[in-house]
């Protein structure tokens, strides 16, 4: 299974300081030399951790693809168009939002998004479009004849770290989610099963599917699992660990968990 390795949290450190230092540019080859398979960056409205330089300069200079994560935002649009990534994911994004909360709206008429698409395929770059794991978000998907989907994770690694890691609450906990350890696991096992439906679903109809968000180095085993997901985009966990290991043991030890 392919790993794209997100680093914008080494841009999140930099930023902290608004210093040089670390520069995600020296990620680059050592996510390579490690085996990721992609470099995976989001480009926020607010900048609040990649910039712009970063982005022509990860997007010029990397020697693995690049996914580009951004909004419909026409400005948004426009830059990648001119810096022509390998892939651009299209993602929701709400200023207040520390990270992205939820899959992108893609059911009823969505002429922003129709048109973004269109211009990014003009440009020739594949397109994703990250959403939440329904059957009418794929169907969607479909409709507007996308390369790639990816579906959201997020609540799946909640309903896993409040069943395995004891957590009372997770930060982005959905009222739900305050329940009896046995209902988890039911409610932990269909979430696996739905991304198991749709990733068929959608590989039917010739959409790739890759997977991310809030997956870290447990709750990624069962994902792995899945046949039909081609890509998992990771961030968080591997950056986290690295402050440890170092970024190129952090990606081995991922890798290690994506061989099927
Ligand atoms: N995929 C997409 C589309 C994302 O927006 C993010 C978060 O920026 C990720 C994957 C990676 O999520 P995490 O940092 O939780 O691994």
């Amino acid at each position: 299974m392919e790993l794209g390795v997100n680093i914008d949290h080494i841009a999140v450190l930099r930023e902290a300081r608004k210093i040089a230092d670390p520069d995600p540019m020296d990620a680059l080859s050592i996510c390579k030399r490690a085996g990721a398979n992609q470099i995976t960056i989001h480009l926020r409205e607010d900048r609040r951790h990649m910039q712009d330089f970063d982005a022509e300069n990860i997007i010029s200079l990397s020697s693995l693809p690049v996914n580009l994560e951004c909004a419909i935002a026409e400005e948004m649009i426009q830059i990648a168009c001119k810096l022509r990534p390998h892939r651009v994911t299209l993602v929701p994004e709400k200023r207040e939002e520390v990270t992205t909360e939820g899959g992108l709206a893609v059911t009823g008429t969505q002429p922003r998004l129709h048109a973004a698409i269109e211009k990014l395929k003009a440009h020739d770059i594949e397109v994703s479009l990250f959403i939440d794991p329904t059957t009418e978000a794929v169907q969607a998907s479909r409709a507007l004849e996308v390369e790639w989907i990816e579906f959201h994770t997020g609540k799946y690694a909640n309903i896993y770290a409040m069943l395995y890691s004891g957590l009372e609450k997770t930060p982005y906990a959905i009222p739900q989610l305050d329940l009896p350890r046995h209902t988890l696991k039911i409610l932990l096992d269909s979430e696996l099963e739905n991304f198991r439906k749709l990733s068929c679903d959608a590989a039917e109809s010739d959409i790739k599917v890759a997977a991310g968000h809030g997956l870290n180095y447990h709750n990624v085993v069962d994902i792995v699992a899945i046949e039909m997901i081609e890509e998992l985009n990771i961030g968080q966990s591997i950056i986290a660990r690295s402050v440890f290991t170092g970024l190129e043991q952090a990606i081995l030890d991922m890798k290690a968990r994506l061989i099927r």
